[in-house]
């Protein structure tokens, strides 16, 4: 973004759906990195207890600057921020939810990103700069024309547009993750493009902690080791229904190598290589989320 025309000035920034604050995070890498001068939280908006408490204490700022629900917020009382960020809630566009949309007025979790838009149409003075973060679902054919309105609300109110569908692999971090961000500028002088995929050389591996408690893993105490077919199958002692099957050259290569035969979930039952990226952790069923083969040794029974 071409933020650094003012350099000089502190960003003042407000966040909605601000969860743990992810993207002020990613402020405070542009402020060590001397992009911008530095930046100040003016509000966020939370609802949940503990995602406020990690907030504050993440980002070392008070309680008080939480404006709470986003429905009850009225934009008249809003101070002025150069940038408004929203991650509004996926659940009702992920696959992985019942996908009931997000249309104005539906009352789905995921239609509150309008409320942002109203907030937007009331606030004395607009920000400069608007970024609105989504699943890449979004995007489909099955929700195009909302998306298309949500869109044209925005340039109605005066904004300029840029949208793009960016994985995280492609820049710096070893996970499939695909998200959708809009960036909306009130300047229709000032352009925007967004950053070029770069070539990742890190794999999940190289985020790995070393000392894991033994209980994390699979041990050959309870799990009796076989290969069949070229994949190694690891089958519970005490349950012979708990099982991993592993293909050893896929594992080499990166990526999903194998499968919890037990998970009914097709997405959690995929075993990931450590070789490889990381796959989308989903919100729901997180206990049972993200299985990961690293390498090692054991022994095979004969
Ligand atoms: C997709 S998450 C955003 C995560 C955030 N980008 C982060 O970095 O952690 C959506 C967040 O919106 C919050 N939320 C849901 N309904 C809300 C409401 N009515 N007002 C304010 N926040 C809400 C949820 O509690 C959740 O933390």
């Amino acid at each position: 973004m071409t933020y650094n025309r003012n350099k000089n000035n502190t960003l003042k920034v407000g966040t909605f759906f601000s969860g743990i604050g992810s993207p002020e995070k990613a402020l405070d890498r542009l402020k060590n990195e001397g992009v911008i001068k530095d930046y100040k939280v003016e509000f966020f908006s939370e609802i949940d207890k503990n995602a406020i408490k990690s907030y504050c204490a993440i980002h070392n700022v008070s309680e008080n600057l939480n404006l709470g629900n986003i429905v009850d917020i009225q934009g008249k009382n809003l101070p002025y921020c150069d940038l408004w960020i929203g991650g509004f809630p996926c659940q009702d566009i992920s696959c992985a939810g019942k996908m009931k949309g997000f249309n104005l007025k539906s009352s789905t979790r995921s239609s509150l990103g309008w409320e942002m838009i109203r907030l937007l149409k009331e606030v004395k003075e607009k920000p400069k700069y608007v970024i609105f973060e989504n699943v890449a679902m979004i995007t489909s054919k099955k929700f195009k024309n909302t998306l298309e309105l949500f869109k044209k609300d925005l340039i109605d109110i005066g904004y300029t547009l840029y949208d793009d569908v960016l994985c995280a692999s492609d820049f710096g971090i070893p996970q499939q993750r695909k998200r959708y961000f809009l960036i909306a500028i009130l300047d229709k002088r000032n352009d925007f493009s967004f950053p070029e995929p770069k070539e990742n050389k890190l794999v999940l591996k190289d985020f790995l902690e070393n000392d894991i408690d033994e209980k994390y893993y699979l041990s050959n105490d309870i799990y009796e080791i076989d290969n069949e077919d070229d994949k190694l199958i690891f089958t519970n002692k005490n349950n012979e229904n708990k099982k991993y099957k592993i293909d050893f050259d896929k594992f080499l290569t990166g990526g999903v190598c194998g499968k919890d035969m037990a998970c009914k979930f097709n997405q959690s039952s995929r075993l990931h290589s450590e070789l490889g990226n990381a796959p989308t952790i989903t919100a729901s069923n997180t206990a049972d989320n993200c299985k990961i083969v690293i390498g090692g040794s054991f022994s095979i029974c004969e």
